[in-house]
């Protein structure tokens, strides 16, 4: 994972790496290697187009309803989310980048070189404790998941979900009940640990267990190794499920909705631009993200067109997402739908949760009984 120090570098690797199969003789066959030919190459390469090809108009307005349109017309089966710590903000986790409310903006406490470093492999080897005691105020368990993580269920439930790409740690869609099938947690989770010396493997009680009985740094069992919970650190690879499902889900896409990211983050930003060039590409966020950088290579770049006279498929809408949500679901017929299954899940959790808090405190007074 690389961040917006290295912005470019590592999606741009990725993916002429990964689009080597595709269309080599193109490029050996040529002699005059002209810089046109040259942009034109890394043009279909990258998977992105020149400013002046006339491109047919996708969607008949920029707009949720435009979108609504689409969705109804084209039948979507294949619709991919892409999601960011602002689809968690509502059930209150903090995300990162926020000013004065961003984690980054508050970790003041721990006396970091700079604030990313407490997600650093490089800082973490040198001092975990720090990444440990945030651990504790953010780990998964204490929240409930907001509508837009029920948008996303519903959207499976309704088997139009293709994948929910997420680079939130905080595990909500799994607890709203996405299977593990349509998600891939792209900076991985809590759910799981490894021990970073031998690879032993750690469940999330474990881990839990430990961190919240300050046995901090979590140490090995068998070796004198340092147990991380399985989130990408800056420095360290996405895993593997993100890599093989990005080289397939992409070219199928029918709709592309990105949730509640500041799409700064390399190389989860740039999967926006893996979209074909017929697939509507729908922003719900409280500003805007990811739109066309100015940037280009031979006239050819990538990110958003909102504000493009160019622009054929791009829709921002700007405001809190649990509100884009629920408007396009209300456009969709499904509102109410979406309304009562946040309703009737939080309960669920709620009287789950009041019953392990009486199944605890009946088993502490056993204990205080019986000495
Ligand atoms: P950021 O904090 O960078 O961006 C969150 C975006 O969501 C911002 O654009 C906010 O304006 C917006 N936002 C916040 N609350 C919202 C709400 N209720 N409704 C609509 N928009 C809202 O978070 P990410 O883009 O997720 O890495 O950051 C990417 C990565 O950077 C994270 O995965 C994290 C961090 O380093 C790790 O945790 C390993
Ligand atoms: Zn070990």
């Amino acid at each position: 994972m690389s961040s917006e120090k290295d912005k470019g570098k590592k999606p741009l690797a990725d993916k002429v790496e990964n689009d080597h199969e595709d269309s080599d003789e193109e490029a050996s066959g040529t002699s005059n290697f002209s810089l046109e030919f040259l942009g034109r190459y890394l043009a279909n390469k990258l998977k992105i187009h020149s400013d002046d090809t006339p491109k047919e108009k996708i969607l008949e307005e920029f707009t949720i309803d435009g979108i609504v349109s689409h969705i109804n017309k084209s039948n979507c089966k294949n619709i991919i989310i892409m999601a960011g710590a602002g689809i968690s903000t509502s059930a209150g986790i903090p995300d990162f980048r926020s000013p004065v409310s961003g984690l980054y903006h508050n970790l003041q406490k721990y006396n970091l070189p700079h604030p990313q470093a407490i997600f650093e492999l490089s800082f973490f080897h040198e001092n975990p404790r720090p990444f440990f005691e945030l651990a504790k105020e953010l780990y998964p368990g204490s929240f409930k998941p907001t509508i837009c993580h029920y948008f996303v269920k519903l959207l499976d439930d309704k088997g139009m979900l293709l994948r929910h790409y997420t680079q939130n740690i905080d595990t909500l869609e799994r607890v709203a009940g996405v299977p593990d099938e349509k998600l891939v947690e792209a900076h991985g989770t809590f759910n799981q640990g490894h021990c970073l010396t031998c690879r032993k493997a750690y469940s999330q009680d474990w881990m839990k267990d430990q961190i919240f009985s300050n046995h901090i740094p979590p140490i090995c069992e068998v070796c004198p190794g340092v147990v991380k919970p399985d989130i990408v650190f800056f420095g360290e690879n996405l895993p593997e499920k993100f890599h093989k499902s990005i080289t397939t889900d992409f070219s199928k896409c029918e709709l592309l909705i990105i949730m509640g990211s500041s799409l700064t983050v390399q190389p989860f930003a740039s999967l926006i631009d893996r979209a074909p060039d017929s697939c509507p590409r729908l922003l719900i966020n409280r500003e805007k993200a990811g739109h066309h950088s100015g940037l280009s290579l031979f006239g050819y770049g990538g990110g958003f067109e909102f504000d493009h006279d160019r622009n054929t498929r791009d829709v921002c809408w700007l405001g809190d997402c649990d509100d884009g949500c629920l408007a396009l679901a209300d456009k969709l017929g499904w509102g109410d739908e979406l309304k009562e299954l946040c309703k009737k899940e939080h309960e669920r959790i709620d009287k789950e949760e009041a019953e392990t808090k009486t199944i605890k405190k009946e088993e502490t007074t056993k204990k205080t009984t019986k000495l």
